[in-house]
């Protein structure tokens, strides 16, 4: 990658899964089954680097140390309401993990994003949050949603995509040049309303199956 700060999740299976996604004819079904199975691989990436601490286990043969994690540190945050497509995956690799929601929706003429909704755990300042949701677009709502958790001062703070393009990147590592970007895909470009060119479509409309 050109940018130390975006991971490019490249796996095979990942990105066979997010080609059966982008199918126009993929069910709701097929859609969201995909978006979790995707979101449980991607957690693993995204959480190589979380800190462990070791534990006395009682083997049935002797006493040894071994590693844990504590996934109660963890905070996903999900930028409703398709960031909550990637909760259940990720949920289901670090079941431990806490999770907050943000709401933001997109102005459709300024495509600014506007906060309806906030609700984090406590201390937050001792967690590491990964913020979630699919669509990398024009960054507006990452940007947004970064600058209200970073008032809460976490440990550290990563977004999780599926998908995103040269534009999205650019505008979030502008305004937040800390926080890296993980993500299943970098698409061409973003159209004149948002999109994301070739994209997926809307992901909340498919996840949810509202188009
Ligand atoms: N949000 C979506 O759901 N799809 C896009 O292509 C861009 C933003």
């Amino acid at each position: 990658m050109t940018n130390s700060n975006v991971h490019l999740i490249d796996h095979p299976l990942v990105q066979h899964k997010l080609t059966l996604m982008r199918r126009k004819d993929a069910s709701t079904n097929t859609f969201r089954r995909l978006l979790n199975e995707l979101s449980s691989l991607m957690a693993y990436e995204v959480t190589r680097d979380m800190a462990m601490q070791e534990v006395e286990v009682e083997t049935p043969l002797e006493t040894m140390k071994a590693k844990i994690i504590d996934g109660k540190k963890l905070v996903f945050v999900s930028i409703l309401r398709a960031g909550n497509g990637i909760l259940e995956g990720m949920l289901s690799v670090v079941p431990g993990a806490r999770v907050g929601h943000v709401g933001l929706y997109r102005d459709p003429k300024t495509l600014v994003a506007v906060e309806y909704y906030f609700k984090m755990p406590k201390d937050m300042h001792e967690r590491d949050v990964v913020i979630v949701d699919p669509m990398l677009a024009t960054g507006n709502s990452a940007i947004a949603a970064v600058e209200r958790l970073k008032e809460l001062n976490p440990k550290s703070i990563k977004f999780v995509c599926l998908l995103t393009c040269p534009e999205g990147i650019a505008a979030l590592h502008k305004a937040h040049p800390d926080v890296p970007i993980y993500t299943a895909a970098i698409d061409r470009q973003l159209n004149d309303h948002g999109y994301i060119l070739p994209g997926l479509g809307d992901a909340g409309d498919r996840i949810f199956g509202t188009q």
